[in-house]
């Protein structure tokens, strides 16, 4: 990959929030948003210009054959979070809240508030639609991505509340398997829906999972969410790699977007119900790095733990970022030059029956622990095919790799991503048809 193929590229005209409504006007609004978006040509995928601030236009469709945030090009802000449905709650009431986040998420990735009367033009007697902390900024790139996690399949003792425990997917059924280094606190855990909102402002996204579960409120409570910035991963090609907080370059061997046919193998559901086939698994898991251990470590021992320089991201076997490690390349005394112990070799797919990922993590800091240590790490995410797929790097990783020294596992969850949602429709439609 070139610099110059690093630097986003100035390919689609963008609409701001400012631009948009001083195009479209309030009778737009009115008439539906999506079908608006499409008319103006407004579809997924591109950075439109080159400095941070100038993503401020960038905006993304919420319709579409896939949901966005998966292989959009990874923004650099996340809000995540779980979601319980409350008890009593029936099954159309949950679809008329998938309905309604449906169209609030098209509308506020477009840069709009959540209704047309939105934070400020509304009722004075009653509350706002719109928190409006986001009313002067425009999308800023933001995608918002739903998934479905086992229990609101199925609860833990077993009950089918809305109607859909035969539609659970196989694949979801099984947990994970417990690894050397997980400390898993089941109340950050899991979870019955999943909302990952990305932009590249932080506010945007909270915002974004503000309203969305302002809108759910009676029949979702969050169970947890986490704030992460820096994204440790790039999804298109386009992107340059970015660092994680033990300094390294993170994302180099991820998938990208501009990968259809091993995304095809490797990310997108061809397996089990109908309603998922197209959609996607993801798996979180929010990692604790022992950040002040690792600055300790000798620069070559950094190196070798992670079988790539930490300065350039080449493989310790020699070449550049983008060069394939070679794992039987040996020094003078007879020893691979990347260590079968470093994390490269545990998780590359040469050594896990060809397995990939698509990684779309963010670091995090929660501030301080009780020893005055940073509380600092990565929260993972990545999107397989398969759970089970994750879990065979995972096992490969957990059971040799040195760089679990560093590190320890806090939250784990699960969820299925439906594919895309059609314009009109709203996120899961296919789930309950089924
Ligand atoms: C805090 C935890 C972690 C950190 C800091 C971290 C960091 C890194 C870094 C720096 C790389 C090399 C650059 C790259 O290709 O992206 C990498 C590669 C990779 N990591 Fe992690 N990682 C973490 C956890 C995990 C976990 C839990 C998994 C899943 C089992 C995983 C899977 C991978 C994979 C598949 C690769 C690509 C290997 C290759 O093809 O060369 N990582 N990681």
């Amino acid at each position: 990959m070139t610099e110059s193929a690093n630097e986003p590229q100035e390919t689609k005209p963008g609409l701001s929030r400012r631009g948009y409504l001083a195009l479209t006007g309030a009778a737009v609004v009115g008439a539906g948003i999506g079908a608006s978006a499409h008319a103006l040509g407004i579809n997924s995928g591109v950075i439109t210009t080159q400095s941070a601030r100038e993503f401020e236009d960038l905006e993304y469709d919420f319709y579409g054959d896939i949901q966005s945030g998966i292989i959009t090009p990874a923004q650099e802000n996340l809000h995540f979070a779980a979601l319980d449905v409350n008890e009593g709650v029936t099954r159309e009431e949950l679809i008329e809240l998938l309905q309604d986040w449906s169209y609030a998420s098209s509308r506020m990735m477009l840069g709009l508030p959540v209704n047309a009367e939105g934070a400020f033009d509304g009722d004075p007697l009653s509350p706002p639609g719109d928190t409006g902390e986001a009313a002067d900024h425009g999308p800023f790139g933001l995608t918002i991505t739903f998934g479905f996690g086992k229990t609101l399949f199925e609860t833990t003792e077993g009950v089918d509340r809305f109607g859909i425990k035969d539609q659970l997917p196989e694949a979801l059924a099984k947990p994970l398997p417990k690894m050397v280094n997980d400390f898993i606190d089941p109340l950050i855990s899991g979870g019955d829906i999943c909302i990952q909102a990305c932009a590249n402002d932080p506010q945007v996204a909270i915002h974004a999972i503000r309203n969305l579960t302002r809108i759910g409120f009676g029949k979702t409570s969050i169970r947890w969410s986490q704030i992460g910035f820096g994204r440790t991963s790039s999804t298109s090609q386009e992107q340059k790699t970015p660092r994680n907080l033990f300094g390294q370059k993170d994302g180099t061997n991820n998938l990208h977007a501009e990968e259809p046919e091993k995304l095809a193998q490797h990310v997108w559901i061809k397996d089990g119900p109908d309603w998922c086939k197209g959609g996607s698994y993801l798996v979180t898991r929010k990692i604790s790095m022992t950040i002040e251990v690792w600055d300790g470590l000798r620069l070559e021992e950094q190196n070798r733990v992670l079988g790539r320089e930490k300065g350039s991201g080449a493989p310790l076997s020699g070449g550049h970022e983008f060069t394939t490690p070679d794992f039987k390349k040996t020094d003078e005394a007879g020893n691979p030059v990347i260590d079968q112990r470093s994390h490269v070799f545990r998780t590359h797919p040469s050594n896990n029956n060809g397995i990939h990922m698509l990684r779309r993590g963010y670091n995090y800091v929660d501030g301080n622990d009780e020893l005055g240590r940073l509380a600092a790490g990565l929260f993972f995410i990545a999107y397989v095919n398969s759970p089970e797929s994750f879990a065979t790097v995972h096992k490969n990783m957990a059971r040799d790799d040195m760089f679990v020294e560093y590190l320890k596992t806090k939250s784990s969850a699960v969820f299925v991503v439906p594919p895309g949602v059609e314009q009109g429709s709203f996120v899961g439609a296919k789930l309950f048809e089924a």
